[in-house]
């Protein structure tokens, strides 16, 4: 179905993600039928290009990042011609009142903030004193958002100064994927898990975020965040709240936005021995984190697991588990939901050892293969007596949707909800707010002590201690795979 008819200035418009995600995923949408034909996109930028030449590194960039949707040359010609360009200085007077005349008063109006955070300010101000924005008009703005909660509160404020909360769409790529919209589905649109889900059946959650990529060529941002600002104060914390919320009264901005907060506010502040960082370290001819970043003395974490509690009714006893890291042994990230034991075993069968453990698993796969799998124990086949086994139920979405079911990608499905106007997937100022009110003392408790992140493999599950932490309480982490 295609969306209203749109206007979309995309600031930062020959920047990394607007070549590797925006402008791709814009195409695929096209391709999709979903794009009106007379929607326009204005890309914006320092760079002096005219509208031929950027429609040229735009044509590069589908063919780099989306190799084979580019194939169609005739749908991207189609594409490309509903591109522009304009030179902007975001914080000077050039380009301004040309934008000015481009942007269309009578359709949908959203400008992507694709800049560091550094410029949202000027790009908020500026749209408004040259009156190409109003007050129909959406902003989207990318992460780091801010990069403590001082900061966070300053670019709220910057924003605010010119657009309504309800105009501005915070992006968190995380809450854009399948199935973590999926994890919402299961969870509510079933009778089969809620009842089930709280502390008195869920003995653990466990959340892994395992990415086998180093820093590569980010090294920069990257030592100055870590993964703790990087990953977790972001897509982990979205994954934990929608993991772990109440039911919304409707899959509404607000009622979902609402519940997600409460769920960051209810976290207890983390034990110090609860936080385990690491730093991942050379290997073979491959370069460590510290040659990466090019600092011989970073002591910034590219590997961080912790333990958490949320202090409510529904959590009390239930540790929350997470981890991520950069250069692990796979790409893999998933949610395990590891049910209690049966209370009483009626079998004469060893009871759950840790080669033969007999509970449920419910485990919600993110990426790569999304789909769910649900460990329910049987009887072994074929054996004499009741020897019980664990197997999985498995459900691969792509197998269970068919063939041609590819679902749009995290950009694609959150630009398109900017231009609908629906903000239930975006990230409200409060809850950024709140996550960054969590992470702050945590980052500070390291500095404080000249915390040293311990040294890992590449190519393995992260440091030892990490193991240690679900060892200690007579648990341990799914395998990454
Ligand atoms: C980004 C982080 O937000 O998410 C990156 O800045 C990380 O460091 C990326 O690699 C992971 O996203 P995905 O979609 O590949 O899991």
């Amino acid at each position: 179905i295609p969306v209203d008819e749109f206007d979309l200035v995309i600031f930062g418009g020959t920047g990394d993600l607007a070549r590797r995600k925006i402008l791709p995923g814009l195409f695929r949408r096209y391709c999709a039928g979903q794009m009106p034909p007379n929607a326009r996109i204005i890309g914006a930028a320092r760079s002096d290009y005219d509208d031929a030449g950027y429609r040229d590194l735009i044509r590069l960039a589908v063919a780099e990042f989306d190799a084979d949707s580019a194939k169609d040359t005739a749908k991207l010609d189609g594409f490309l011609a509903q591109l522009s360009y304009v030179t902007v200085d975001a914080r000077g007077t050039q380009g301004w009142d040309t934008l000015a005349t481009l942007v269309r008063p009578d359709v949908v109006k959203a400008f992507y903030f694709s800049v560091g955070p550094g410029l949202f300010g000027d790009l908020a101000e500026r749209l408004h004193l040259h009156e190409i924005a109003d007050s129909a008009s959406r902003i989207v703005v990318e992460k780091p958002f801010g990069r403590d909660l001082d900061s966070a509160k300053a670019l709220n404020a910057d924003l605010a100064a010119h657009f309504d909360e309800t105009q501005i769409y915070r992006i968190d790529h995380y809450l854009g994927k399948e199935t973590v919209q999926n994890l919402m589905a299961v969870r509510f649109g079933n009778v089969l898990f809620e009842p089930l889900w709280n502390s008195q059946y869920i003995d653990h959650i466990q959340i892994t975020v395992a990415e086998t990529v180093g820093v590569g060529g980010r090294g920069g941002y990257y030592d100055k965040s870590g993964a703790m600002r990087d990953m977790v104060q972001n897509h982990l914390m979205q994954l934990l709240c929608l993991i772990a919320m109440e039911p919304p009264n409707k899959f509404g901005p607000d009622a979902v936005r609402d519940e997600k907060l409460k769920v960051i506010r209810a976290l207890e502040a983390v034990q110090a021995h609860h936080i385990v960082r690491g730093q991942y370290g050379p290997l073979a001819d491959e370069q460590g984190y510290r040659e990466d970043v090019e600092n011989a003395r970073s002591f910034t974490e590219s590997f961080i697991a912790m333990k958490l509690h949320i202090a409510n009714w529904r959590w009390a006893g239930t540790p929350f588990y997470l981890r991520t890291g950069k250069r692990l042994k796979a790409q893999s990230s998933e949610i395990a939901v590891v049910f209690k034991p049966a209370p009483h075993s009626i079998f004469d069968d060893e009871t759950d050892t840790e080669n033969n453990p007999k509970r449920n698993v419910l485990i919600i796969k993110l990426q790569p293969n999304e789909g769910m799998t649900l460990d329910v124990t049987i009887k072994e086949p074929g054996q004499g007596g009741m020897r019980l086994i664990n197997v999985p139920l498995d459900m691969t979405f792509a197998e269970a949707l068919g063939e041609g079911a590819q679902a749009p990608d995290a950009y694609e499905r959150l630009i398109m909800d900017v231009i609908r106007g629906n903000q239930t997937l975006f990230m409200r100022g409060d809850e950024v707010e709140a996550a960054w009110g969590w992470t702050d003392p945590i980052i500070e408790g390291w500095q404080a002590r000249s915390d040293v992140p311990k040294t890992y493999d590449s190519g393995s599950a992260g440091p030892e201690d990490a193991l240690m932490l679900m060892h200690r309480d007579n648990r341990r982490w799914m395998e990454i795979k």
